[in-house]
């Protein structure tokens, strides 16, 4: 391999906490339940750990409302569990990288008690606090969690800003002493060992200090405040800044989530010479479908639609910047069950999706469950679901009289719980997760899908991504070739190639549950053809003037020079 960093070679593994392992029967998954499933983790063949955050919180967002950056969530153990995670993982080469949520903390984090205490507190400005308008909220700016963005504080006639929850007011990083307190806590998690970290919508941060009034959707009352928030005036200069007092500083990976980016602006945060981040989180190939109401009226999707986004991300970061390679993580549907067959074709398209996505360059995500193929939930009634975003948004819609029925079938195809159910490790009650009660209860087709059913299968989903994170290491051109979209109106077959030097790899995969017969000679000539991997175990190469793919089928060949 080359000498390139480390974590364009990696494969990563997310990791939802709460969701994962549960070792002491409380119902929550906890740290030591994730030490005991290293083992399943280094089978994988991952070598890195993205956590969800493991924070001191209240949980009103799952721990993304963190009251204390430098103490463990007691649900999920102690510091010293995980210094021995930690530990641990390093010794079987795999590394852990922290989710870094500094857009807001919890109202209940210490800077936020003091701020709220007087106008003339030290920590006031940590935060981002206005007058009211006319008696109402300064602007009209509306929370990403339905509802308005500010709340009213009484004790001191003010209202503070929350583009979350109201329990996750927003940290004001136009304070330097703000920002030199969160590089500090940044530094001390970097110096026990961890590897880097996933920065929560870090796009975010730097706000339009006019606070100017969003633009009123048909019908609504408060704006959506993503125009005026994301990509703000001094992003860059903060992410430098960051970079320069503490990333430049270690070895490590970042990852930026950020919605609301295009491409040209997502080479200003990761052209290596701009030094700021390494790669970033776009939403574009998750936004695919949304309708009127973003992901809540979702419609269907065209393949021809997805090629569109994946390529224009292949081609846009070719020189500069690296891609982040996502389907899904705890924000999101499952992907087989949004974009394959989660029914009849369950293993083949959970393959083949897994297929289009690690052929991709840039750096590969897994979401926990993803390597066993886990779908969607369905559960019957909103009092199943745990999720604030979700409850936030049904209530705010039963209020205005949406049916129940259309409301929980939005919940059912986009809402976050899908993602969060717990992870299925066998057919025992509560999919081995937990002895005790889970705080969300388990997916019901734990008994056919879960992990000791999955090891025990040569052919399984997990087996198939093993392969992939192992062809990684060892095809270089996976990890640096360049992509190249064929048969870009083909609503079927999504194929493309990859190219290193002379190498030639052909990716090609069936988005359908029909056969499909496809040439390939006119864009590639007339070649033989060696199968690298296969979804249906094929060891043959068919001639590339007439490739009969059966439902759902994929593979990457790789082209014998002309
Ligand atoms: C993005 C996170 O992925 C999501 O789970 C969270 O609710 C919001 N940011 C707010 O922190």
């Amino acid at each position: 391999m080359t000498t390139e960093p480390w974590w364009k070679e990696s494969v990563v593994y997310q990791i939802y906490p709460r969701s994962f392992n549960d070792s002491n029967g409380d119902g929550i998954g906890d740290i030591p339940g994730i030490i005991e499933k290293l083992d399943y983790l280094s089978t994988l063949g991952v070598d890195v750990i993205w956590l969800s955050p493991i924070y001191d919180s209240p949980n009103d967002d799952n721990g993304y409302d963190i009251r204390n950056y430098q103490a463990i969530m007691h649900e999920f153990g102690t510091m010293a569990d995980f210094d021995e995670l930690l530990e641990k993982a390093h010794a079987k080469g795999l590394k852990i990288v922290m989710d870094l949520v500094v857009n807001h903390t919890s109202d209940e984090h210490a800077w936020f008690m003091e701020a709220k205490q007087s106008k003339n507190s030290p920590k006031r400005d940590y935060y981002i606090w206005r007058e009211g308008r006319n008696g109402a909220q300064p602007n009209n700016w509306a929370s990403n969690f339905s509802g308005p963005a500010w709340e009213y504080d009484e004790q001191t006639d003010m209202y503070y800003l929350h583009l979350f929850s109201k329990k996750q007011p927003d940290l004001n990083w136009e304070n330097p002493e703000l920002r030199q307190d969160v590089y500090k806590m940044m530094k001390w998690w970097l110096d026990k060992g961890v590897a880097g970290f996933r920065m929560d919508v870090i796009n975010l941060i730097s706000k339009d200090q006019s606070f100017p009034d969003g633009e009123l959707a048909e019908g609504e009352v408060y704006a959506s405040p993503m125009p005026m928030t994301a990509n703000g005036p001094r992003i860059h200069e903060f992410l430098r800044e960051m970079n320069e007092q503490v990333l430049s500083q270690y070895d490590i990976l970042t990852v930026g989530e950020m919605p609301g980016v295009d491409v040209e602006e997502v080479k200003r945060y990761t052209a290596a010479e701009r030094n700021e981040l390494h790669m970033v989180f776009h939403f574009e190939h998750m936004g695919l479908g949304d309708g009127p109401e973003g992901k809540w009226s979702a419609l269907s999707w065209k393949l021809t639609e997805l090629k569109k986004i994946m390529s224009k991300w292949q081609y846009g970061l070719e020189q500069e910047g690296w891609n982040s390679l996502y389907w899904n993580n705890h924000d999101q549907p499952r992907v087989v069950s949004r974009f394959g067959d989660d029914k009849t074709y369950r293993e083949r398209s959970a393959k083949m999706l897994a297929t289009c996505l690690h052929g991709m360059k840039g750096t590969p995500y897994i979401y926990q469950g993803e390597e066993i193929g886990m779908t969607n939930v369905a559960f019957s009634s909103i009092a199943e679901y745990e999720d604030i975003e979700s409850i936030n948004w049904y209530n705010e819609k039963r209020k205005q009289g949406v049916p129940e029925e259309e409301l929980l079938q939005s919940i059912h195809a986009r809402g976050r719980d899908n993602a969060r159910t717990p992870m299925q490790w066998d057919d025992t009650l509560h999919a081995g997760f937990t002895k005790g009660t889970p705080w969300l209860a388990v997916n019901p087709n734990y008994k056919e899908i879960n992990v000791k059913q999955a090891l025990e299968q040569p052919n399984s989903i997990f087996y198939y991504y093993k392969q992939l994170i192992a062809l990684r290491k060892t095809e270089e051109t996976l990890v640096h070739g360049a992509y190249g979209l064929l048969l870009p109106e083909d609503e079927a077959v999504y194929a493309y190639t990859r190219k290193f030097n002379e190498d030639v790899l052909l990716v090609v995969c069936n988005f359908t549950a029909e056969e499909q017969r496809r040439n390939f000679n006119a864009e590639l000539g007339e070649r033989q053809a060696r199968v690298i991997v296969s979804n249906l175990e094929q060891e043959e190469a068919q001639l590339l003037d007439e490739v009969v793919l059966a439902p759902y089928e994929a593979f990457i060949y790789r082209l014998q020079s002309s």
